[in-house]
């Protein structure tokens, strides 16, 4: 008894600085987890978890019960286990939406009666279409302290239906993201599984205090456009310790679309993603290539790719306007990748004929260190604008495997380089890795 008293009391000295050094490293103190003092369950609307009643009213109806009849501390509602089909339905603030295990909301596959809503001011039209788009299947649209959580349950959108039909260009708007976050703050989402999304699959826009933690985000590996996460015009945005498996980039950073996104210019800044693992056809981190907002102090750490198109993608395009600056990605695993690093100025189509061809996007302070691939098709490329070219970009401790003959390939760029192997572009220096990077 008395050494377990003892061990106690060293524990107590101990803690704190090892729960500090800790609490650095995740997102935890930018949006709380906290109890509702409230709770209600579905089933007390009128919901059915069969898998065949529809139960988009018992949605509206319980969101309309949380933001009209206000309860002190917030409203949690429970989604017992059981697979709950809905059609597309908004949060409110003050509110916890818990998933228990077992539990499944599922999206119905009524297209042809899902509702439309305005596109968003910064893309001028719809990503895919132009005018209005249809409603993501949650949404949020200027709320407050809100939080997706609970045991693992899964929220399935039933993407497949629109996959097709996008294929066959049926389709006259722009496809549902899974859940789309507006003009909110303080939103944490943790614990859930994000299942075949229509669309890009977490969409933070115009959003602060947005933390993303302990997700599992999945696609086929040939789903169009189902993006894992993208933060867009977006600040003080935090992801971490997840797993995304999708047919398009893992994460995305964005902010707005040419003229559009240039006239908004609402940036993406202070954006943190860490211990991510994930394959994708595409980019497993990606910056871009809608970055007319600008973005900049973004932090990437500990990310494990394998079977990537390409491991770090910063993509942009004459029209964009806007900047890239102050981006710093470290610890990256890559195995069986296309191509490792590649930062471009081509990519991606314009919204209309109305985009500035005068509008050159501003690339600047990239540093990109401790990077380890394996079976990697081509180191990379970094081409930047003629006339203004990507500046500061820094390679440190770079290895990658597997190469054979292929060889960097670098144009209007300058910057450093240290222990890249294979050998960099002659663009980057190791005198200006030494001195400047
Ligand atoms: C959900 O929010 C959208 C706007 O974001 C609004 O048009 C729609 O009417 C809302 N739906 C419900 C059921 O409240
Ligand atoms: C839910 O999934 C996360 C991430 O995979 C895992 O860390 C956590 O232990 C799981 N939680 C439960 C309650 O199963
Ligand atoms: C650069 O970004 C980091 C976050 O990655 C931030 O801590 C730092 O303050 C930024 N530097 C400047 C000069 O803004």
């Amino acid at each position: 008894m008395q050494a377990l008293a003892l061990l106690v009391a060293v524990l107590s000295v101990l803690l704190p600085q090892g729960l500090a050094a800790e609490t650095a490293t995740t997102c935890a103190g930018i949006v709380p987890m906290r109890r509702r003092r409230e709770v209600i369950s579905i089933s007390d609307f009128g919901g059915v978890g069969d898998g065949k009643t529809l139960n988009t009213w018992a949605f509206h109806k319980a969101i309309y019960r949380i933001q009209h009849v206000r309860r002190r501390g917030g409203t949690l509602l429970y989604i017992p286990a059981g697979i709950w089909l809905t059609g597309s339905f908004n949060l409110t603030s003050h509110m916890t939406l818990y998933l228990a295990r077992g539990a499944v909301i599922k999206a119905t596959q009524d297209v042809w009666n899902w509702p439309l809503v305005d596109p968003l001011p910064s893309y001028g039209r719809g990503r895919e279409f132009p005018g209005s788009r249809y409603a993501s299947f949650i949404q949020a649209n200027g709320i407050r302290d809100v939080i997706i959580t609970g045991e693992n349950g899964t929220i399935d959108g039933q993407g497949e239906i629109w996959w097709n039909l996008w294929k066959q260009k049926r389709l006259l708007h722009t496809r549902p993201h899974l859940l789309e976050l507006m003009n909110s703050r303080d939103i944490l989402v943790s614990n859930v599984v994000f299942l075949n999304s229509p669309f890009w699959n977490i969409h933070p826009v115009y959003c602060s205090n947005v933390v993303i933690k302990l997700v599992t985000v999945l696609a086929p590996y040939d789903s169009p456009n189902t993006d894992g996460v993208d933060p867009d015009s977006s600040s003080n945005v935090c992801i971490e310790d997840s797993f995304i498996s999708t047919g398009d980039d893992l994460v995305a950073v964005k902010s707005g679309w040419d003229e559009y996104g240039i006239s908004y210019g609402r940036p993406s800044y202070g954006i943190t993603i860490r211990r991510l693992t994930g394959t994708t056809p595409f980019s497993g981190f990606a910056i871009g290539s809608e970055t007319s907002g600008g973005v900049e102090n973004v932090l990437v750490d500990n990310i494990n790719l394998y079977n990537v198109g390409t491991g770090i993608h910063i993509k942009t395009n004459i029209g964009r306007g806007g900047y890239i600056r102050n981006i710093t990605i470290n610890d990256i695993t890559m195995n069986t990748v296309g191509k490792a690093i590649q930062i471009a100025s081509d990519v991606g189509e314009h919204p209309d004929e109305n985009f500035n061809p005068n509008a050159i996007p501003m690339v600047d302070g990239i540093t990109i260190k401790n990077v380890w691939g394996m079976e990697v098709e081509q180191p990379g490329s970094i081409e930047g604008i003629k006339n203004s070219p990507f500046t500061n970009i820094c390679l440190f401790n770079v290895k990658l495997w597997g190469v054979g003959a292929s060889l960097w390939k670098c144009t209007d760029v300058s910057g450093g380089a240290l222990g890249v192997n294979p050998w960099p572009c002659p663009q980057l220096t190791s005198s200006y890795a030494t001195s400047s990077c």
